[in-house]
């Protein structure tokens, strides 16, 4: 495994790097919080080993920057103390860290905590593997472009300013961020199980066919319940589930498939609805024009308190100009964009 130590403590970093140099991982080091994050963000590192205090950030400020960077791979981040109290434990735990320890290490223990980490990352990588399926999916439906990615950038979007704004306080945290970004990706996964004759027809589904293209949420909720088989299914699979069902139910109750309302929608798909419409009215399709985002901010400020969660439509007109900026960034490519398409599922 690929991991980077932030330690400004030459000797203290030299004795990690041979300890875990030892057990096979390849270490880089590092003694200023800018400089990790920056070879954080040019991909490679899984695990980052963060000193106390950095020559220029605290643990609390590096874990916070590192836990907002869009990253392919799960980060795993060890705090390491120095000298430490259950306040400061809690206040890096909650800006999303993962583990910690208190120097000096002991070369047991860090090395069985790298292993656990190590557990963490090949789980991560089977997750990638649901989520490259979804896209798989996606690729069959040749009006979405790249309806997935910018849907979890959405998503991910939203549930941040929703923990900063203290919206469902208690309910949203780091871990809850990173995993709405990384399930929002498998809410169509359903989609692999639609004929091609309705995925890709021109124009208007007929009601029957409309029929067949909801049982999408059903088939993908269903799919992720066989996989989640066993004695401690991951959160990562019961939120994939959530969101795969539930994306299409309305706060009123007259959404699919379950006719659910309000809360009892559960709280990832309350999220994602509203990450997927932006994303299906902004963009073109056979029977209309892709809305503009003032109009499409529009339509979803209106459909607060029917449609959508008042209270993450509130998030989302906090953050509606970060919507626009990764509409335009993740825009499809003209190759993407199929000039003859079927309505949104
Ligand atoms: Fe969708
Ligand atoms: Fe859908």
């Amino acid at each position: 495994m690929h991991l980077l130590l932030l330690e400004s403590d030459r000797q203290q970093a030299m004795r990690i790097k041979i300890l875990l140099q030892e057990e096979g991982h390849v270490v880089l080091t590092t003694s200023r919080g800018l400089d990790a994050l920056e070879q954080i963000r040019s991909g490679q590192i899984r695990m980052v080993l963060v000193n106390q205090r950095s020559e220029d950030l605290d643990c609390i400020d590096f874990t916070r920057i590192a836990r907002r960077m869009s990253l392919t791979d799960y980060l795993y981040i060890m705090i390491l103390f120095d000298t430490f109290n259950q306040e400061q434990i809690n206040s890096v735990l909650a800006a999303g860290a993962d583990d910690y320890m208190t120097k000096p290490v002991n070369p047991v223990e860090i090395s069985l905590r790298v292993k656990n980490a190590e557990r963490i990352a090949a789980i991560d990588t089977r997750d990638e593997a649901l989520i490259a399926m979804a896209k798989l999916a996606e690729s069959r439906d040749r009006c979405t472009g790249r309806h997935v990615e910018r849907v979890r950038l959405y998503a991910r979007e939203l549930a941040q300013a929703m923990w900063e704004m203290g919206i469902y306080f208690g309910q949203i945290d780091a871990n809850f961020v990173d995993l709405i970004y990384r399930t929002a990706a498998l809410h169509d996964l359903g989609k692999v199980a639609i004929p091609d004759a309705i995925l890709s027809k021109s124009g208007k589904l007929t009601p029957h066919e409309y029929e067949i293209m909801k049982q999408h949420t059903r088939i993908g909720a269903d799919t992720l319940a066989s996989v989640m088989n066993q004695p401690s299914p991951c959160r990562f699979l019961r939120m994939g589930q959530e969101i795969a069902l539930s994306h299409h139910e309305r706060w009123d109750g007259r959404g699919y498939p379950n006719g659910l309302s309000g809360r009892d929608i559960p709280l990832s798909a309350r999220i994602v609805a509203i990450a997927d419409v932006y994303d299906a009215l902004t963009s073109a399709r056979s029977y209309k024009p892709a809305f503009s985002h003032s109009q499409a901010v529009q339509l979803i400020i209106d459909a607060s308190d029917s449609q959508f969660d008042p209270m993450v439509v509130e998030a989302f007109a906090a953050v509606e100009e970060t919507f626009d900026r990764i509409r335009q960034q993740q825009s499809d490519s003209s190759e993407d964009i199929v000039s003859h398409i079927r309505p949104a599922a």
